[in-house]
This record gives C-alpha cells, sequence and structure tokens, in this order.
C-alpha cells in the first residue's frame, strides 16, 4: 500500500494528465496536488482509497475528468470537491458511498456526467442535487435507494439519462419525475421490487403520456409484491390492477343508488299514504287541487 503525500508532484505546475490507476495507494494526504492547476485529467481509479482530505481540490480548478471508481471511499466531506469548477465528468462509481449530502457537488456547474452506481446509496436527498444546471448523465444504478425525496430531481434542467435500475425502489411518486422540468429525459427503473398496486400502475401510466419522459425499459419493469405478481411484467398486469379497485367502486356505486331509490320508493309511498289519509279527512280540499 502506498500514499501520495503532500505536495508530491511540486514544481510539475504544467501537467495536464496524471494516471495513478491500479496503483495500491490507500491514502491521500492533504494538499497532495498542490500546484498541479493546470491539471485536466486525473485518474485514481482502481486503488483502496477510503477518504479524501478536505483540501483535495484547492489546486485542481483546470480539472475536467476525475476518476475514483473502484475505491473504498464511504464518505466524502462537502468540501472535497468545492474547487473543481471546471469539471464536466466525476466517477464515484463501485466505492462504499452510503450517502452523499447536500453540499457534496454544489457549484459544480459544468459537470455533465455523475456516475454513482454501485455504491450503498439509500435515498436521493432534497439538496443533493442542487446547482448542477449542466448534468446530463446521472447513473445512479446499483445501490440500495428506497426514496427520492419530491424536489430532489427538480434543478436538473439539462438531465438526458437517469438510471435507477437495480436500486430498492418499491413505489413512486408522479411529483418526483414531473419536476424534471427538460427538453427530453430517458429514465431507466427495472430490476427494483416494485409493489405492483392500483397507485403504481396510476403512476407509471401518467409518466409514460408525459411528453419529455421515456422510461426505456418500461417493458423490463417486474412486480415483487403482491406475491401473485412476482416476476410479472408491470405492463402485462398494468391494466388489471384497478380491477378490484374499479370492482369496489362499482359496488359502493350500487349500494348508493339502490340506497337512494328505496329512499325514494319509500318517500313516495309515504306521500301517497298520507295523502291516502288527507283525502279522507280533508276530502274537499283534495278534489280541488289539480290532477297530478
Ligand atoms: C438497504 O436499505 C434497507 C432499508 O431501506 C436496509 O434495511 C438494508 O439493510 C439496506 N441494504 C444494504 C445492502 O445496505
Ligand atoms: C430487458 O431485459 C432483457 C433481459 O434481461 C435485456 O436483454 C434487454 O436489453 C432489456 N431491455 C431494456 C430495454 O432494458
Amino acid at each position: 500500500m502506498s500514499s501520495i503525500g503532500t505536495r508530491t508532484f511540486t514544481g510539475l505546475w504544467s501537467l495536464r494528465v496524471l494516471v495513478l490507476t491500479d496503483s495500491q495507494i490507500d491514502e491521500v494526504q492533504p494538499q497532495a496536488f498542490f500546484s498541479l492547476s493546470f491539471l485536466e485529467k486525473l485518474d485514481l481509479s482502481w486503488n483502496h482509497i477510503k477518504t479524501l482530505p478536505v483540501d483535495f481540490s484547492t489546486s485542481l480548478t483546470a480539472l475536467k475528468e476525475l476518476r475514483l471508481e473502484h475505491n473504498n471511499l464511504h464518505y466524502i466531506s462537502g468540501y472535497s470537491f468545492e474547487y473543481l469548477d471546471n469539471i464536466e465528468k466525476l466517477d464515484l462509481s463501485h466505492n462504499q458511498l452510503v450517502s452523499v449530502g447536500p453540499g457534496v457537488f454544489r457549484g459544480l456547474s459544468r459537470l455533465r456526467q455523475l456516475y454513482l452506481h454501485n455504491n450503498r446509496l439509500s435515498a436521493v436527498q432534497q439538496g443533493s442535487l442542487d446547482m448542477l444546471p449542466g448534468l446530463e448523465v446521472l447513473q445512479l444504478s446499483n445501490n440500495n435507494i428506497s426514496q427520492i425525496d419530491t424536489d430532489a430531481l427538480a434543478p436538473l434542467y439539462s438531465l438526458a439519462v437517469l438510471v435507477l435500475e437495480g436500486n430498492n425502489l418499491h413505489h413512486l411518486k408522479f411529483k418526483t419525475f414531473i419536476s424534471l422540468h427538460t427538453t427530453a429525459t430517458h429514465i431507466q427503473l427495472s430490476g427494483n421490487p416494485w409493489s405492483c398496486d392500483c397507485d403504481l400502475h396510476r403512476v407509471f401510466s401518467k409518466i409514460l403520456r408525459v411528453r419529455h419522459l421515456h422510461i426505456d425499459d418500461y417493458h423490463n419493469v417486474t412486480c415483487q409484491d403482491p406475491p401473485q405478481l412476482a416476476g410479472a411484467s408491470l405492463a402485462w398486469v398494468d391494466s388489471q390492477l384497478c380491477i378490484a379497485e374499479t370492482a369496489t367502486v362499482l359496488v359502493i356505486t350500487v349500494t348508493v343508488l339502490v340506497t337512494v331509490v328505496a329512499a325514494v320508493v319509500m318517500a313516495e309511498r309515504n306521500r301517497k299514504r298520507n295523502s291516502g289519509k288527507n283525502w279522507d279527512t280533508e276530502s274537499q280540499t283534495q278534489t280541488q287541487s289539480p290532477p297530478s
């Protein structure tokens, strides 16, 4: 194992590309990349890095591509990427990230591709994707995401591809996706343990009707629940999911109708009975009234 020490690259200030992939690196010390202010590509993939120093990006203002995939990152400080003003591609896939709090990607206004697949994320939190106006690709597959906050995706005006395949999603809210104000977004949602009910059917059919949203793998979206639908494609069972609900509505409607009709009939009968009584007691008034 090795460590990238403080100011290791001092003097190499004009360096544009630095590849340190598969180099048994397990530690990056503070100011490790000090003075590399022209560096455009840094590849630290396939190492054993557990954390990044808070000042990791201080000199890396020219960096366009940062590769950190296949490391051992559990957590990223809100400051580590602070100065990556020109970053376009950031690969953090195949790490151990459990969450990326609000602030980690804040201000990466040139970022176009963010790879976070094969981590252990459990939610897409509100605020975690703020101020990423240029983000086009967000790869979140093979995490453990069971929740997406309603407004979490709203700031992503340029999002063209959103991959949520292989997560832990049971339900979705339509609001979460309709908040995406893009021209066209392709979404992948298969490989999740969907709870197929009438609600889910409605959400998917609403999304499918929105012109700028495309669920690419809709025919591969399969149910986990209820057990009798396990493995079935949502597209297949789609129209049947609301039958039970429709039946319930029908039963209620019929019951209400029958009650109303019965009430009307009873009322009519009572009226007749009363008018019969009236006929007996006030026959004179009755003869004057017009025939009904
Ligand atoms: C995934 O998230 C659920 C809670 O939603 C948790 O119980 C489970 O342990 C998580 N699995 C992994 C592999 O982290
Ligand atoms: C659906 O799943 C099959 C089998 O896993 C795969 O070959 C196909 O590419 C998938 N289609 C889409 C649109 O993802």
